[in-house]
């Protein structure tokens, strides 16, 4: 299991009870604007239809919970889990993940009745404390499939030649432009991982030593207008600064310009929108950060470097979701909001790592093969979901989440 532990109610915050809901709610306020067709939709197969996810989620808090710790409870229909199982071998056969997307029925609207039904017998469980760390789990779960179901839908909708819009742009904000041009860390040994108080995935731990060298982290992420430099000196058709696979990469998908560009614009959860030269890029790949770091004459960072200079800041800063509404980044100065940022760092487990028995153990640790480590949180991670330990993670040529940049370099 996770490092998750019940902790003593404080006045003034939400209960477990009261997080579950607002979770579960969030859920569906997200996928108000799509039509049933929207929902359905799979673009490729690293995407999955945002009904999937509304169901999937449902699939875990009825599977881990219901089935299994509420005696007497029968599925809401035995087909389903087939069909909203994602990856768990210990939970049996299921639909291929490029399938999902062929999965016209069950409908959006009786995939609510099965969420309603779960939420309602899930609130004896919700009282007991004993419960308490996997009902987090599964509350951290449908938070990363909120931000999934935003990164898929968007990737969906943007096939469309119509360039449709799921909420109308925001009101331009204020950036802060407070802050160091750089983060400076003499080096030495560092403790990192999560150091048990709260919930964390079990990625995250157990809390170790590293060994630093000096060096600076940047104050900021890279914006467009300095990617629009990168383009126009050659970056995407310069060998030189690309890894072998990332070279390869560009040639063979003919990539010369982030995901979502097209001339002077980017696609958006509000449609085709004019791109802002100081907001910072987004939907860049690991090999894209790598070749653009090399030609700024710096490296990306380790994780762990990242994480000994987050360790004294505000996880909850930043621009994260807050509600239904257009994810974008915007271009403060916070460590966490904004875009996921690659690191060097192998996805690998830490010493002494363990993943739990029985079906949640193939939560994180089975993925750990092939994998870069990103950082922060984005844009479309919900408020309070990521911390300086947290480890998001994809695969090197993945670029559909909003993955950014920050540089790094040795002192
Ligand atoms: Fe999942």
């Amino acid at each position: 299991m996770p490092e998750a532990q019940a902790q003593a109610p404080v006045a003034g915050t939400p209960s477990l009870a009261e997080r579950y809901q607002a979770t579960r709610a969030l859920s569906e306020a997200l996928c108000v604007p799509l039509s049933e067709a929207d929902a359905t939709l799979q673009s490729m197969p690293d995407a999955s239809p945002a009904k999937w996810h509304l169901a999937h989620t449902t699939w875990f808090f009825e599977t881990f919970l219901l089935r299994d710790r509420s005696p007497g409870y029968r599925l809401f229909d035995e087909r389903w889990p087939f069909l909203f199982n994602s990856y768990y071998e210990a939970e049996g056969e299921r639909i291929p993940r490029p399938r999902r997307g062929m999965l016209s029925r069950p409908s959006v609207a009786e995939i609510r009745e099965w969420r309603a039904h779960v939420d309602e017998k899930m609130a004896p469980l919700l009282a007991n404390p004993l419960h308490a760390p996997l009902v987090e789990l599964g509350l951290a779960h449908e938070q990363q499939h909120q931000e999934l179901l935003l990164t898929d839908i968007k990737h969906a909708l943007f096939q469309n030649p119509l360039g449709p819009e799921m909420w109308a742009l925001p009101a331009p904000v204020q950036r802060s432009a407070n802050g160091p041009e750089w983060h400076e860390h003499p080096g030495g040994i560092a403790l990192v991982g999560h150091q048990g108080d709260g919930f964390a995935f079990d990625n995250e731990g157990p809390g170790h030593r590293v060994l630093l060298e000096p060096f600076a982290l940047a104050g900021r992420l890279v914006s467009n207008g300095e990617w629009e430099q990168f383009i126009v000196d050659g970056g995407y058709r310069t060998a030189s600064l690309w890894l072998a696979d990332g070279w390869d990469w560009v040639r063979r998908k003919r990539i010369d310009a982030p995901e979502y560009w097209y001339e002077g614009e980017l696609f958006t959860h509000s449609g085709w929108q004019m791109r802002d030269p100081w907001s910072p890029v987004t939907h860049i790949s690991y090999y894209e950060a790598d070749a653009f770091a090399t030609w700024a004459a710096a490296r990306l960072p380790t994780e762990f470097e990242w994480e000994a200079i987050a360790q004294g800041h505000d996880p909850g800063s930043g621009n994260q979701l807050d509600g239904a509404g257009p994810p974008l980044p915007l271009g403060d100065t916070s460590l966490f909001g904004d875009c996921w940022q690659w690191t060097r760092s192998a996805y690998l487990p830490y010493p002494r790592f363990a993943p739990a028995g029985g079906a949640v153990g193939e939560y994180n640790g089975k993925f750990m093969s092939g994998q870069f480590v990103l950082r922060g949180a984005s844009c479309a991670t919900v408020r309070g979901h990521s911390r300086a330990s947290y480890r998001n993670f994809f695969y090197p040529h993945q670029r559909w989440q909003f993955t950014g940049l920050r540089l790094a370099k040795d002192l």
